[in-house]
C-alpha cells in the first residue's frame, strides 16, 4: 500500500505526518512518555503494532525525529459491535496527540494525511466518539467543549454526526457517532448502513426478530 509523508513546522518543532506504516517501523521508534490516553505507552505501542496487521487495519503516524508523538488508527468495528454486521464500514478508532504536542494543530494535519490516503474511499468511516475516553483533565475542556472541538476538528475531513439507536452511543448525552462515506462505496453499501442506524427499523426490514 502506498505511503503518505508529509513535514510540517509547527511552533513545537519539525512533525513528519506518515502512513499506512507497518509494525516494524513502528518498532524502530520511540513513544513519547505522554501518550497515556488509552494504555501506558508501551502497551499503546503493541497495540499499534497489531492492528497494522489487521485486514484493512492501518496507523498513520505524527513523528517528531525518531519519536512517535501522535497516532490515529483504523479498522474494523469489534465483533460485538452492530457496524461490524456492514461490510464495507472501517472505524477510525482512536487519535492521541501527546500533551507537550497540542494546540498547534498536530491531530489536524495527521487526520488530513490519513483522509488523503485513497484506502479510505472505499469505506465508510465511522468514529463512535464515547466521552469516558476524553481528556478532560489535560485539556481543561468540559465534555461540551470537548465534545465541540472533537466534532468540529473531524469535520474537517468530511466526518458528519449521525444519528442512531446504537445502545453505546444513548449511553450517554454527550456522545457521539461521526461517519463519513467515501468515493467509491456503493448506494447499496450506503442504504444498509443508513438502514443499520435505527436498529429497530432495520430489524424489520431484515425481518429479524
Ligand atoms: C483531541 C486531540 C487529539 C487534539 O489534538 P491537538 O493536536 O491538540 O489538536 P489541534 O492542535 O490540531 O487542534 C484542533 C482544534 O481543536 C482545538 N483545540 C485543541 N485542544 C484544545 C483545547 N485544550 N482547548 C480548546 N480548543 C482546543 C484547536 O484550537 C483546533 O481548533 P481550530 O480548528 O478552531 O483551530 C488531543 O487533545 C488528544 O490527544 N486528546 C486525548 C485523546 C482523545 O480525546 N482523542 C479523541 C477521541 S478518540
Amino acid at each position: 500500500m502506498t505511503k503518505n509523508q508529509v513535514e510540517v513546522k509547527t511552533s513545537k518543532g519539525l512533525v513528519v505526518f506518515e502512513g499506512p506504516v507497518t509494525d516494524s517501523y513502528i518498532e524502530g521508534l520511540t513513544m513519547n512518555a505522554g501518550l497515556t490516553n488509552f494504555r501506558p505507552p508501551d502497551r499503546q505501542k503493541v497495540a499499534l503494532m497489531q492492528i497494522t496487521n489487521l485486514p484493512d487495519g492501518m496507523i498513520f503516524l505524527a513523528r517528531h525525529e525518531n519519536e512517535i508523538i501522535g497516532y490515529v488508527t483504523f479498522h474494523h468495528p469489534d465483533d460485538f459491535s452492530r457496524w461490524s454486521k456492514h461490510p464495507r464500514v472501517l472505524e477510525m478508532g482512536g487519535i492521541e496527540v501527546s500533551p507537550a504536542w497540542r494546540g498547534c494543530g498536530v491531530a489536524e494535519s495527521l487526520l488530513k494525511v490519513a483522509f488523503s490516503h485513497p484506502a479510505v474511499e472505499n469505506f465508510i468511516v465511522i468514529t463512535t466518539e464515547y466521552c469516558w475516553h476524553w481528556d478532560t483533565r489535560n485539556t481543561g475542556l468540559d465534555i461540551w467543549a470537548y465534545q465541540k472541538m472533537l466534532t468540529r476538528l473531524f469535520g474537517k475531513v468530511g466526518l458528519k454526526k449521525v444519528t442512531t439507536d446504537d445502545p453505546e452511543i444513548l449511553e450517554h448525552p454527550a456522545n457521539v457517532l461521526m461517519a463519513r462515506v467515501g468515493q467509491n462505496v456503493s448506494k447499496e453499501d450506503i442504504m444498509l448502513f443508513e438502514e443499520m442506524r435505527f436498529l429497530r427499523k432495520y430489524r424489520q426490514v431484515a425481518n429479524l426478530t
